[in-house]
């Protein structure tokens, strides 16, 4: 089976959880500390080995394309200042090897039918599926890398997932199965925000995908369900009955960005750790008394 080089970033989404901060932009372009959660995204898939970006836009997504496109105006405004370092941030963004593909889905019809829409591009190759927003933090391998390592030794459809307390199972993709090594199950089955008594496992996929091309077929096929939106999940669970599917527990941080809470731990936890005003934030922080009931109140003047 050919190596997995093309990455598809579903970014046609209303954001509604995020309103009114997504209403004109989008989620995937909010910052934490100083990137839009899509660059952390293209850069996983880079680290990967990939080389086609696949990026499936809808209403409001300029501002991503213009992100991976040059800025020639700034470039030559900052050439001129002499300011080597931020000309060098904006040049980085991404490598000069990988490439960039824009399509557009006209209807937010769900996720299924986001990944649909790349299949002219993706043709009959197994790739990787990234949802920006839910933002993966590591110490030693990036997420999509351990996967793609995995696909390589076993050539089949692998699942991102995590355990999520039981209480949670509803606002995901839940898998069943048998483990067959610590963190590594081969999937049997999967059901879309099941309701938590009949939620198979608390073993939840979130937003990351190796598949097979096979499920372009099984996408064309798949009828609208939760929400009444052509959903991912749904195929996947039409894939199973023909291939072997797995879950891999991966090694990481997961911080769902598309959700207030998840995005703020996010900006915490990527502020704290920022080479350049992690330390200074860590101090804000101590001068912070986060035990006050009523409100967080500076307990000395910030330095
Ligand atoms: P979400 O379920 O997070 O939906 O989509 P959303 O619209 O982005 O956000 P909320 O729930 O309204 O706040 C999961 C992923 O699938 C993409 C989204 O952009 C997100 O990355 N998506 C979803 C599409 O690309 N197209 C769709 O029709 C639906």
């Amino acid at each position: 089976m050919k190596a997995i080089k093309k990455a598809v970033f579903p970014v046609a989404g209303m954001g509604t959880r995020f309103l009114p901060a997504t209403k004109a932009n989008p989620k995937e372009m909010l910052p934490v500390v100083d990137k839009p959660l899509i660059q952390y995204a293209a850069e996983e898939a880079v680290a990967a080995g990939i080389d086609t970006l696949i990026f499936v836009t809808g209403r409001n997504k300029r501002s991503i394309e213009d992100h991976f496109d040059t800025a020639y105006e700034l470039e030559r405004e900052l050439e001129a200042k002499n300011k080597t370092e931020m000309l060098e941030v904006l040049r980085s963004i991404l490598p000069s090897h990988v490439n960039c593909v824009f399509i557009r889905q006209s209807e937010a019809l769900g996720l299924g039918h986001a990944v649909l829409c790349a299949r002219p591009v993706v043709n009959d190759e197994p790739f990787a599926v990234i949802l920006a927003d839910d933002l993966i933090n590591f110490s030693g391998k990036p997420c999509l890398k351990q996967m793609v390592e995995l696909f390589d030794f076993q050539h089949c459809s692998i699942l991102g997932t995590e355990p999520v307390p039981k209480s949670d199972v509803s606002s995901y993709g839940i898998v069943d199965g048998v483990e067959v090594k610590k963190g590594l199950m081969e999937v049997s089955g999967i059901v879309e925000k099941p309701a938590v008594d009949k939620a198979p496992s608390n073993v939840a996929v979130v937003g990351r995908y190796i598949l097979t091309p096979k499920i372009f077929d099984l996408l064309e096929n798949t009828q609208r369900g939760a929400g009444n939106e052509i959903q991912l999940t749904d195929a996947i669970a039409e894939l199973l009955k023909e291939q072997r599917v797995l879950s891999y527990n991966f090694e990481g941080r997961r911080f769902d960005c598309g959700s207030k809470l998840g995005y703020l731990k996010a900006q915490v936890e990527f502020a704290l750790e920022h080479k350049e005003v992690g330390e200074d934030f860590r101090a804000f922080l101590q001068t912070l008394d986060i035990s006050a009931e009523d409100k967080v109140v500076p307990m000395k003047k910030p330095g």
